[in-house]
C-alpha cells in the first residue's frame, strides 16, 4: 500500500492531520524517503522515543561531520559550533549538568510572580491592536520575546532587539527558517556575535549589580554550591531561551486563536465559562501544538514497534500525531476545551521536556483569555496561511478583525 508520507506539500502544510491518521494507522513506524528519516507517529512509540538511550538529542554533531567533509563555509561551522553547546542538543551527562544549573532558576514562585507583568505586556499590546490586522504580528509574535528579556532582567530599552536575534536564530537551527537564503549562516553569525557581546555585557553588570531575574538566578552556584555556569554557557543558556521561548510561544498564542475561531461553539463556550482557560490552553496544545516533528539521531540498533532502527539514522518523532492519537484520546479530531485528563507531549518528555512548560502556558493563558476578553466580536479577516516547516505548525499571519474600538465609542 502506498502511503503520502510528504509532510511538506502544501496539502500537508495546511492539514497534516489527515497524513498522519493514516501513517498512525498503517504504518506507525514508517521509514519515510521524503523526509530520509522513520516516522513515529503513535502516541506510545514517540512517548517510548523519549526514554529510548539508542535515539541522541545530538542532532548538531552529524551535521557538523557532514560539513567537514563538504565546502561549507566557516560561518555555518562557527554557528553549528554555538548550537552544540545548548542542552536540548546535548546526551547525558553533559545535558544532566546544564539541566540542573538552569533548573534552579526556573522555580514555580519566580515564574507565577511574572503574571502581573505578563498581563500588562499584553494589555499594551492590545491597547495598540484596532479594528483590523494581523494577530501575530500585533501581539503573538512581539509578546515571547519582550518575556524572555523581562525574564532575564534586559533594561526595557533593549528589548526589540532580542526580536531580531531570536529571527536570526530561527534562520539557522533545526530548520525553522523554512525560506532561509544562501547567506543565512553570515546574517545569523552576525547577529549572534552581537547577542553574544550583549549577553556577556548583561552577565557583567549583574556580577556587579544582582537583580531578581532569572539571569542572576542562573548565574549561581546549583543546590550543592559546587558547580555553577561559566559564562561562555551563560550566554550559550539565555540564547537557547530565547530561541526554544520565541517561536514556539508565538505559534501557540496563534494556532490556539486560530482554533476557537475555527470552532466558534468552543469559541463561544469559553466565554461563558472563562474557568476553563486552563483546560482550554491544554487541549488546544494539543489540538494545534506549536510543535509538529522533534528530531533524534540513532546511535545504537534499536527496534521500536517491531522495526529495526540503526546507528546514524534519523527518526522524527510526530508530536501532532501522537497528540491525535485515538487510543489516548477520545475522539482525537474533535476539540473539547474542556478535555480532562488531557495527558499530551506538545512540551515532550522525559529528561528534555520543555523547561519553560510553566511560563509558555502562562503566556498562552493571559494572551487568549484577554483576546477573549477584550476583542469581541473576533473573526477571520482572511484564510490563514500556514508556513512550509517540517519542526513547527506555524502561521505565516493571523488576520482578524473585530468590534473592541466601535464598543468603546458607543
Ligand atoms: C508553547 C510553547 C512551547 C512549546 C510547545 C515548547 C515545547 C518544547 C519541547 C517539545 C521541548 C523538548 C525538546 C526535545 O525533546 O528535543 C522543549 C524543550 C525546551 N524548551 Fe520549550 N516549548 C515552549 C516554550 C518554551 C519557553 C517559553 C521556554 C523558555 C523561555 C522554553 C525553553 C525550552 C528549553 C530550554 C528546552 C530544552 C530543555 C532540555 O533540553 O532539557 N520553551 N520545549
Amino acid at each position: 500500500m502506498h502511503l503520502d508520507d510528504d509532510l511538506l506539500t502544501r496539502r500537508a502544510s495546511a492539514d497534516p492531520y489527515a497524513v498522519l491518521a493514516a501513517l498512525r494507522e498503517h504504518d506507525p513506524v514508517h521509514w519515510s524517503d521524503a523526509h530520509r528519516a522513520w516516522l513515529l507517529t503513535r502516541y506510545d512509540d514517540v512517548s517510548a522515543a523519549f526514554q529510548n538511550k539508542a535515539l541522541s538529542s545530538d542532532r548538531v554533531r552529524p551535521l557538523r561531520e557532514a560539513r567537514r567533509s563538504s565546502d561549507a563555509t566557516a560561518a555555518s561551522d562557527r554557528v553549528l559550533e554555538l548550537l552544540s553547546g545548548w542542552m536540548v542538543v546535548n546526551d547525558p551527562p553533559v545535558h544532566t549538568r546544564l539541566r540542573k544549573l538552569a533548573g534552579g532558576a526556573f522555580k514555580a514562585q519566580r515564574i507565577s510572580a511574572m503574571g502581573e507583568q505578563i498581563t500588562g505586556l499584553v494589555d499594551g499590546l492590545l491597547d495598540g491592536f484596532a479594528g483590523t490586522g494581523d494577530l501575530i504580528s500585533a501581539v503573538a509574535y512581539p509578546l515571547p520575546a519582550t518575556v524572555i528579556a523581562t525574564m532575564l532582567g534586559a533594561p526595557v530599552a533593549d528589548r526589540d532587539r532580542f526580536r531580531d536575534w531570536s529571527d536570526e536564530l530561527a534562520l539557522v537551527a533545526f530548520g525553522t527558517g523554512g525560506t532561509a537564503r544562501a547567506d543565512r549562516h553570515e546574517r545569523a553569525l552576525r547577529g549572534l556575535r552581537e547577542m553574544d557581546d550583549y549577553f556577556r555585557g548583561l552577565i557583567a553588570l549583574r556580577r556587579r549589580e544582582p537583580g531578581e531575574d532569572m539571569l542572576t538566578a542562573m548565574m549561581a552556584t546549583d543546590e550543592d554550591g559546587d558547580d555553577r555556569l561559566a559564562d561562555d554557557e551563560l550566554v550559550a543558556m539565555c540564547a537557547l531561551l530565547l530561541f526554544a521561548g520565541h517561536e514556539t510561544t508565538t505559534n501557540s498564542i496563534a494556532n490556539a486563536t486560530l482554533a476557537l475561531l475555527r470552532h466558534p461553539d468552543q469559541l463561544d463556550r469559553l466565554r461563558a465559562e472563562p474557568d476553563l482557560l486552563a483546560p482550554a490552553v491544554e487541549e488546544l496544545l494539543r489540538f494545534e501544538g506549536p510543535i509538529k516533528v522533534l528530531n533524534r539521531w540513532v546511535v545504537a540498533d534499536t527496534e521500536i514497534a517491531g522495526r529495526a532502527i540503526s546507528p546514524g539514522q534519523r527518526v522524527h518523532l510526530v508530536l501532532a500525531s501522537a497528540n491525535r492519537d485515538a487510543t489516548r484520546f477520545a475522539d482525537p479530531d474533535r476539540l473539547d476545551i474542556g478535555r480532562t485528563p488531557n495527558p499530551h507531549i506538545a512540551f515532550g518528555k522525559g529528561i528534555h521536556a520543555c523547561i519553560g512548560a510553566q511560563l509558555a502556558r502562562m503566556e498562552t493563558r493571559i494572551a487568549l483569555g484577554r483576546i477573549v476578553e477584550r476583542l469581541p466580536g473576533l473573526r477571520l479577516a482572511g484564510e490563514p496561511e500556514w508556513k512550509d516547516s517540517l519542526a513547527s505548525r506555524s502561521l505565516a499571519a493571523l488576520p482578524v478583525e473585530h468590534r473592541a474600538g466601535q464598543a468603546a465609542a458607543v
